[in-house]
C-alpha cells in the first residue's frame, strides 16, 4: 500500500485528499513525529467513524509508537478530547450549560459590538491584516469574556497558543509556552476561588469545590480546552471564510444583496474550507474494519473532515463554493459524542464576523498577489498566517444599518 505524502497533505490538502479518496480511501501515513496512523477520506467512513464508540479518544487505548498528536502536561491533558464515556459525559455536561443556543444568542450584542469596534479601529486606514487585526482578537475577546479571563492576560494567551500550535517548528518554544499557560490557568483558577465572578470558570470552580464533580486537573484542562478550541478554530475559520468570499466575488455580491443567505452561507464556508482538516486522533478498542481495511486495536485512526466535506459522493461539485447549496450533514464541527461543544458560539461568531466585514469595508480586496496569501504548513490546522487587504477608507459603519443604530 502506498504511503501518504504528509508534506503534500500540508501544502496542497484538497488535491492530495482527492487523490487518496479515489485511490486509497483508508491509507497508511506517518505523522510529523515519525509515528504511523491511518488516514480515512471517504464521507461515509468518516461520518461513521466520528459516531463510533469503539473508536476511543483516550490515549491509554493506544499501542506504543502510534501517532498521538499534541503532548500536553497533566494539568491540560485531562480534557474532553482525551476522554471517553462515562468521564467524558460527566465533564461535558458541566460546560454544556454555557453553550446552549439560548445562552449563546444572548451574547449577540456583545459579539456585534466587539466586531464593530475592531473594524472601526482600522477602517480609516484603508488597509489591514484581517487575521491579526480582526479574526484573531474577536474570538479571544469573546471566549475570555465567557470564561472570565482578565483583559490584560488575553494577548499573552494568544502568544502561548500560537507557540503551542507551531510545536513541530519550534518544540522548545512550545514547551515553554505550555509551562507558562499551565501556570497562568492555575493562578486564574486560584483567583476565581478567592473572588468568584459571573463567569463560566467561577461556575466550574464551584462545581468542583462544592459537589466534587471535577478533579483539579479536569478543571484546568477544561478551561484550557475551551480557551484553545474557542480561539484556534474560530480565528482560522473567520480568516478562511473571508478569503473564500474574496476568491468568489459573485458569491460575495450575492451575500451582500441577500442578507437572508447568511445562516446557510456560513455552513457552506465551514464545509468548503474548515479549520480542522482532521478530527482528533482515535484508537480502536478492538480490531475494526473501516472502508474494507482491517485496523488493529490501539492503532491510530485519523478521520479527515476536510476530505469528507469535499467528497463528491455526498456534496456534488464539492470544490465549488455555493452559498445556497444544501450542506446538511457536513462534518466541519464533528459529529457524535464529541460534536463541537461550542458549535452555537462558532456559528454566531462566524455570522457576525463575516457579515460585519463584508458590509463595513466597502471595496474589500486583497492587497497582495493571491499567491502570497499563505496557510500555515500544518496537517492538523488549516489557517491563514495573514490576510492583507485594502478597502475604501471610511468609518467602518455598515451602510444598511446606520440609521437603525443612531
Ligand atoms: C469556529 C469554528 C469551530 C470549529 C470548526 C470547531 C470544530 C470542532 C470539531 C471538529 C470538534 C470535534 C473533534 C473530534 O471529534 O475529533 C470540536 C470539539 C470541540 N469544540 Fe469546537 N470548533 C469550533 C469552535 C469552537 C468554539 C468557539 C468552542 C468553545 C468555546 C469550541 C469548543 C469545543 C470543545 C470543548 C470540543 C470538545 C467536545 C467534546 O469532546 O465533547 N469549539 N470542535
Amino acid at each position: 500500500m502506498p504511503e501518504v505524502n504528509v508534506a503534500s497533505l500540508a501544502a496542497q490538502p484538497y488535491a492530495t485528499l482527492e487523490g487518496l479518496r479515489g485511490a486509497c480511501p483508508v491509507a497508511r501515513a506517518v505523522g510529523p513525529d515519525g509515528a504511523p496512523f491511518w488516514l480515512v477520506t471517504r464521507y461515509a467512513d468518516v461520518a461513521a467513524g466520528l459516531a463510533d464508540p469503539d473508536l476511543s479518544l483516550d490515549r491509554r487505548n493506544a499501542t506504543p509508537g502510534q501517532y498521538h498528536g499534541l503532548s500536553l502536561p497533566p494539568a491540560l491533558d485531562a480534557n474532553l478530547l482525551n476522554m471517553d464515556a462515562p468521564d467524558h459525559t460527566r465533564v461535558r455536561a458541566l460546560a454544556a450549560r454555557a453553550f446552549t443556543a439560548q445562552r449563546v444568542e444572548a451574547l449577540r450584542p456583545s459579539i456585534q459590538q466587539a466586531a464593530d469596534e475592531l473594524i472601526r479601529g482600522f477602517a480609516a486606514r484603508g488597509e489591514a491584516d484581517l487575521v491579526a487585526d480582526y479574526a484573531a482578537p474577536l474570538p479571544i475577546l469573546i471566549i475570555s469574556q465567557i470564561l472570565g479571563v482578565p483583559a490584560p492576560d488575553r494577548s499573552d494567551f494568544r502568544l502561548w497558543t500560537d507557540a503551542i500550535l507551531a510545536a513541530s517548528a519550534d518544540p522548545a518554544a512550545a514547551k515553554a509556552a505550555m509551562v507558562q499557560l499551565t501556570g497562568f490557568l492555575g493562578r486564574l483558577v486560584a483567583d476565581k476561588r478567592t473572588s468568584p465572578g459571573a463567569d463560566l470558570l467561577s461556575d466550574l470552580v464551584q462545581a468542583r469545590d462544592e459537589n466534587g464533580s471535577l478533579s483539579e486537573e479536569e478543571l484546568t484542562s477544561l478551561a484550557f480546552l475551551l480557551l484553545f478550541a474557542g480561539y484556534e478554530n474560530s480565528v482560522h475559520l473567520i480568516g478562511s471564510s473571508i478569503l473564500a468570499l474574496l476568491d468568489h466575488p459573485d458569491e460575495m455580491k450575492r451575500l451582500l444583496a441577500q442578507p437572508e443567505l447568511l445562516e446557510g452561507a456560513i455552513e457552506e464556508l465551514a464545509r468548503y474550507d474548515g479549520p480542522a482538516p482532521l478530527a482528533i486522533r482515535r484508537f480502536p478498542t478492538r480490531d475494526v474494519e473501516i472502508g474494507g481495511t482491517r485496523i488493529g486495536a490501539g492503532e491510530t485512526v485519523m478521520l479527515s473532515l476536510a476530505a469528507a466535506n469535499r467528497d463528491p459522493a455526498r456534496f456534488p461539485e464539492p470544490d465549488r463554493l455555493d452559498l445556497q447549496r444544501s450542506t446538511g450533514g457536513h462534518v466541519a464541527l464533528g459529529r457524535g459524542a464529541h460534536y463541537c461543544l461550542g458549535a452555537p458560539l462558532a456559528r454566531l461568531e462566524l455570522q457576525i464576523a463575516v457579515d460585519t466585514v463584508v458590509r463595513g469595508l466597502p471595496g474589500l480586496r486583497l492587497s497582495v498577489p493571491r499567491d502570497d496569501v499563505r496557510f500555515r504548513p500544518s496537517i492538523r490546522t488549516r489557517g491563514l498566517t495573514a490576510l492583507p487587504v485594502a478597502f475604501d477608507a471610511g468609518d467602518g459603519r455598515q451602510p444598511q444599518l446606520q440609521e437603525g443604530r443612531q
